[in-house]
């Protein structure tokens, strides 16, 4: 399966929802994570995130994540429409410790 990473954490651009032909993404307040047992692993939503915040399960980018999106895919809600990204999503691209902003 695909993974979205820490890079996602409030930038959430969503380009990445708008293209997933099996709609296997799901929302947290400050990211999205793919749904691992869903992922077709078709790759398209990877080149799509502006902040390269997706990776193959295979890409060491993609490790620390891969528990994470199997945890909060099973307790988000799906999304299957791209919505408006947050309004300062540009600034946050490449912060590093987004996750520890964001999940503490
Ligand atoms: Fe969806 Fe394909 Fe990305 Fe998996 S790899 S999340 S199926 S667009
Ligand atoms: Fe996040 Fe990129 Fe999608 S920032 S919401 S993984 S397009």
């Amino acid at each position: 399966a695909y993974v979205v990473t820490d890079k996602c954490i409030r930038c959430k651009f969503m380009d990445c929802v708008a293209v997933c032909p099996v709609d296997c993404f799901y929302e947290g307040e400050n990211m999205l994570v793919i749904k691992p047992d869903e992922c077709i692993d078709c790759g398209v939503c990877e080149p799509e995130c502006p902040a390269a915040a997706i990776s193959a399960d295979s890409d060491p980018a993609a490790a620390p994540w891969i528990a994470l999106n199997a945890e909060y895919a099973a307790l988000w809600p799906n999304i299957a429409e791209k919505k408006e990204p947050p309004a300062d999503a540009a600034q946050w691209m490449n912060v590093d410790g987004k996750f520890e902003s964001a999940f503490s």
